[in-house]
């Protein structure tokens, strides 16, 4: 369990102390269960990797407490420090593998460095490692010579090497294509699944989020503006900040802005829900109590980690008032309704 308290960051700008300061993070309190997948989300200069570089220390907070199983790190003297970097592997978005090293140097690299193991022992641990990763037969070529997903899993095998019980990944996914981001979340998940390590990662897409993630903390401005499941903040996003990455996110499922100029009269209005039949009956019990025309446009199933849950695109065709009373039975069903606008192609 890692527990954020009160954490301040200031970083210094200019020189000699006269500089101005800047404030990276504000007043962060988070708590991170053991065994999860934890996401941190924001836009570019929120405080993401401050915040993530602060597990390890590789940035020291300004204030507050970073308390792992109870011990604050911010005490820790050099060999505590050492040790628990031992305990912790970090993945970085440009993998940061050593280019003159084949892969399986890069990956033997932190075991040499740990010093407690023979050189047989640590043959095994990068084959084990190789295998976990998918890359046994890799083990001799240089990094240039591989594909970015593939560097990714390197950076992977190369952090788990120590046998961590958590893995901070900075934007380890960003500089992949959606394809190789698919497939490299679907080896965090694994991992995390087979280790049963903790996972704190860290991306300004709410796509990784939804893929793989239990648990997210949305910052903005160094500040912590909502926390939650995922699912219930990907559902019920309550900041602004957090309901622009959703809608951003949804938008990607349906076929919005094609529809909206195909159809005529009516308001388009995206259902989400969770569980993949969930709509049927609260649509049907809606649709009986009501004059209001209900025109399914588009449909789709997608996933919330392991959790489906289900979009529609609908028209309603109605009085204004008729309208809100579907929307206000929709919402106390539980299902999300989101006014995308009129349709037509005026608009
Ligand atoms: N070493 C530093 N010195 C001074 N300011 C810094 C330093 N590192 C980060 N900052 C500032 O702190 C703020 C947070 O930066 P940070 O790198 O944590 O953001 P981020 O969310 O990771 O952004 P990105 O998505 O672009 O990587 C930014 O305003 C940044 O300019
Ligand atoms: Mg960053």
């Amino acid at each position: 369990m890692i527990r954020i308290e009160q954490v301040q960051k200031f970083y210094q700008v200019g020189r000699g102390g006269v500089g101005a300061q800047v404030q990276a993070l504000r007043d962060i309190n988070l708590q991170i269960e053991q065994g999860k997948i934890f996401g941190i989300i924001g836009r570019s200069g929120a405080g993401k990797s401050t915040l993530l570089r602060t597990l390890n220390l590789l940035e020291r907070p300004s204030s507050g407490k970073i308390l792992i199983d109870g011990a604050d790190i911010t005490q820790f003297d050099a060999e505590q420090l050492h040790g628990l970097r031992q305990r912790i592997g970090m993945v970085f978005q440009h993998f940061n593998l050593l280019s003159a090293k084949t892969i399986a140097e890069n990956i033997d690299f932190p075991l040499k460095l740990a010093g407690s193991y023979s050189k047989e022992q640590r043959r095994q641990r990068v084959d084990e490692l190789l295998d976990l990763v998918g890359l046994a037969d890799q083990r001799d070529k240089y990094p240039a010579q591989l594909s970015g997903g593939q560097k990714q899993r390197v950076g992977i095998a190369r952090a788990l090497a120590n046998y961590p019980t958590l893995l901070l990944c900075d934007e380890a996914t960003s500089a992949l294509d959606p394809e190789t981001t698919q497939s490299i979340l679907r080896l965090l998940s694994d991992i995390n699944q087979k280790l049963g390590l903790t996972i704190v990662l860290i991306t300004h897409e709410m796509q990784v989020i939804r893929t793989i993630c239990d648990q997210v903390a949305v910052i903005d401005a160094g500040e912590i503006v909502e926390t939650g499941d995922v699912a219930d903040v990907f559902l019920h996003p309550k900041h602004t900040v957090t309901q622009s990455m959703v809608a951003e996110n949804l938008a990607l499922d349906l076929d919005v802005l094609q529809i909206r100029k195909e159809r005529e009269n009516g308001l388009l209005i995206r259902l989400t829900y969770v569980g993949a039949a969930a709509h049927e009956p609260i649509l049907s019990r809606i649709a009986a109590q009501t004059q209001v025309q209900m025109v399914i446009l588009q449909g789709t199933i997608s996933r919330i980690k392991n959790t489906p849950y289900g979009q529609l695109l609908v028209e309603l065709i109605g009085s204004s008032d008729e309208i809100n009373t579907v929307l206000v039975s929709l919402r106390a069903a539980d299902v999300r309704a989101d006014v995308l606008g009129l349709s037509g192609s005026k608009y």
